[in-house]
């Protein structure tokens, strides 16, 4: 039994967001159950989370729509709260497979959530991504900012199981219900021995620098330059994933207050575009990323970046890293990591 003695359920806990997070509740003093089905990560994750906190880690190989596993899990511990990572995450697949989406991100969600209802534990984090506001109708971007239309079956996903979330607070208000907007989360561990993993070619800027800078793809496509920002490319609020992972345990906190429904952005408040993040990544880590001007990419838009102030005044949370630390650290993974994980 660690010092606060609470146990906290992480789904899909062996993925890149998850597996940072243990790092960041084991520091707090929090103890840990992971639940992945490895559908998107790999064992080993958890065996170097394990080197890195130096101490074993309960992982449960399971699929979170399995009720009868999910109910075994909940009869034997008590969880306090329940981190909810596990979905399918890769917006390209959920245009080609949108049943596969719908299916995983929404039914998940519906065992998990019945399955702690049947079991008195009423208090979740949900992963929620800043792909909810659409084309944002301000900038930045502040949790009063409307909804808008997702372009994808992935990012439906998330603003459907937001609003899930919310009914069943609104229906009992035993629930506390945390909604964490993610902005664009990269870096890894300054160990080098965690960070992203994706599965074939990167959809994502960052992963798809780090593997041109290796020699593994031969030039970084930059999607459009004629958005209306300071260089034509596009903006975003990149965040450390050491930051991101931090923001959860500041979030356990709002559920100690028993928040009832809450939404928070996580970010760092600054936008950079794909040109600045290109010239960062080669002033940090001092290597040269091949890149060539391409058309835009369907669905992207010009500018994303949030006003992270209401994390800070409620939760005490803000990010520490700059772009060129999450430069840093995702070149130090992907060279401890060459093929990955
Ligand atoms: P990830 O793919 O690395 O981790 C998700 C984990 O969930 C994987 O380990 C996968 O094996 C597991 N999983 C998927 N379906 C499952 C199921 N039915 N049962 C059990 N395990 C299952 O993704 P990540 O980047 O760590 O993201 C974590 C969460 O944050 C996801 O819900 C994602 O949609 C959300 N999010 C991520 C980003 C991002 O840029 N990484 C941005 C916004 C929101
Ligand atoms: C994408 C997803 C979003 C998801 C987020 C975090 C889309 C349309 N949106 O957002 O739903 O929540 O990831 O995982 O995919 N870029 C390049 N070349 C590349 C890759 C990206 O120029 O090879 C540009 C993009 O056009 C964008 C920026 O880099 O301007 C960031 O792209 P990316 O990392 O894919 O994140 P988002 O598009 O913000």
């Amino acid at each position: 039994m660690t010092k606060n003695g609470k146990t906290i359920l992480l789904t899909g806990g062996a993925g890149y967001i998850g597996t940072h997070t243990i790092i960041e509740l084991d520091k707090a003093g929090y103890n840990i159950v992971v639940v992945d089905n490895l559908i998107n990560s790999k064992e080993e994750a958890i065996h170097r989370v394990e080197k890195i906190i130096n101490k074993p880690i309960e992982l449960v190989i399971a699929d979170v729509r399995d009720k009868q596993r999910m109910n075994a899990l909940f009869d034997t511990h008590t969880f306090y709260a329940v981190i909810h990572f596990a979905g399918l995450k890769a917006v390209g697949e959920s245009v080609a497979k949108p049943l596969e989406y719908y299916e995983n991100n929404m039914n998940a969600t519906f065992v998990l959530l019945d399955v702690m209802r049947t079991h008195h534990c009423k208090n979740i984090i949900f992963s929620s991504s800043a792909t909810v506001y659409g084309d944002p109708a301000m900038i930045p971007i502040t949790e009063q900012c409307p909804k808008g239309h997702c372009t994808n079956p992935y990012g439906q996903t998330k603003s459907m199981l937001e609003e899930v979330l919310s009914d069943l607070q609104h229906a009992d208000q035993e629930w506390n219900v945390v909604l964490l907007r993610y902005f664009n989360p990269i870096g890894a561990h300054p160990s080098g021995m965690i960070g992203e993993n994706p599965n074939g070619i990167p959809n994502n800027l960052m992963p798809y620098i780090t593997q041109t800078a290796i020699g593994l793809r031969p030039e970084l496509g930059v999607f459009g330059n004629d958005y209306p920002t300071h260089d034509g490319t596009g903006v975003r609020d990149y965040i450390h994933v050491c930051d991101l992972a931090a923001g959860h345990v500041a979030a356990l906190t709002a559920i100690d207050r028993q928040c009832g429904l809450a939404t928070y952005n996580l970010g760092t408040g600054h936008g950079y575009s794909v040109l600045d993040v290109i010239k960062a990544f080669e002033k940090a880590n001092g290597i040269k990323v091949p890149y060539s001007i391409k058309p835009r990419r369907a669905g992207d838009i010009a500018t994303c970046y949030c006003d992270p102030q209401k994390a800070e005044q409620e939760l005490g949370w803000k990010a520490q890293y700059d772009i060129e630390d999450m430069c840093r650290h995702s070149w130090n993974f992907q060279t401890k990591n060459p093929q990955g994980l």
